[in-house]
């Protein structure tokens, strides 16, 4: 079992998970999502950090964090900026870890405008459509 440093970054309007369109994105709050991870990690005796901000510079200032800070694998639900920020793939495309980028639902099954990630350029894995059951399998990327 080797040591991992992991973070976990959630974008905007997930703080609202549990009473956001629950048809789509589920009755779990980000909170419950959170727990999972957590207790995860430390069955593992992985270091992780989870961190929602509905702010751009936010995500972007947690990505370059992770660049210097040991960490080795960011999972990452960029929520509507997946589909629109260049700055969040840039600043990924600066961190050498690993990236895996999760959606709760399928964005390929949803509106045009959801079918394109500037994300997907950069990350290694992208997990749509099962629910939060994809954060937890974006950790067994690293086992
Ligand atoms: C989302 C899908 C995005 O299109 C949307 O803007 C979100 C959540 C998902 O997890 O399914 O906020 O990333």
């Amino acid at each position: 079992m080797s040591a991992h440093r992991i973070l976990v970054l959630h974008g905007p309007n997930l703080n609202l998970l549990g009473s956001r369109q629950p048809e789509i994105y589920g009755h779990e709050t980000l909170d419950d999502i959170n727990n999972r991870l957590y207790e995860k990690a430390a069955i593992n005796g992985w270091d992780i950090t989870c961190r929602q901000s509905n702010h751009e510079g936010e995500l972007i200032d947690a990505i370059h964090a992770a660049r210097t800070d040991g960490t080795d694998l960011i999972v990452i639900n960029p929520a509507a900026y997946t589909h629109t920020s260049v700055a969040i793939l840039d600043a990924l495309n600066a961190y050498e870890g690993r990236v895996i980028e999760v959606h709760l639902s399928n964005i390929h099954k949803r509106e045009t405008f959801r079918h394109h990630s500037y994300v997907s350029r950069r990350a290694d894995g992208v997990i749509a459509g099962l629910g939060s059951r994809g954060y937890l399998l974006a950790l067994d990327s690293l086992s």
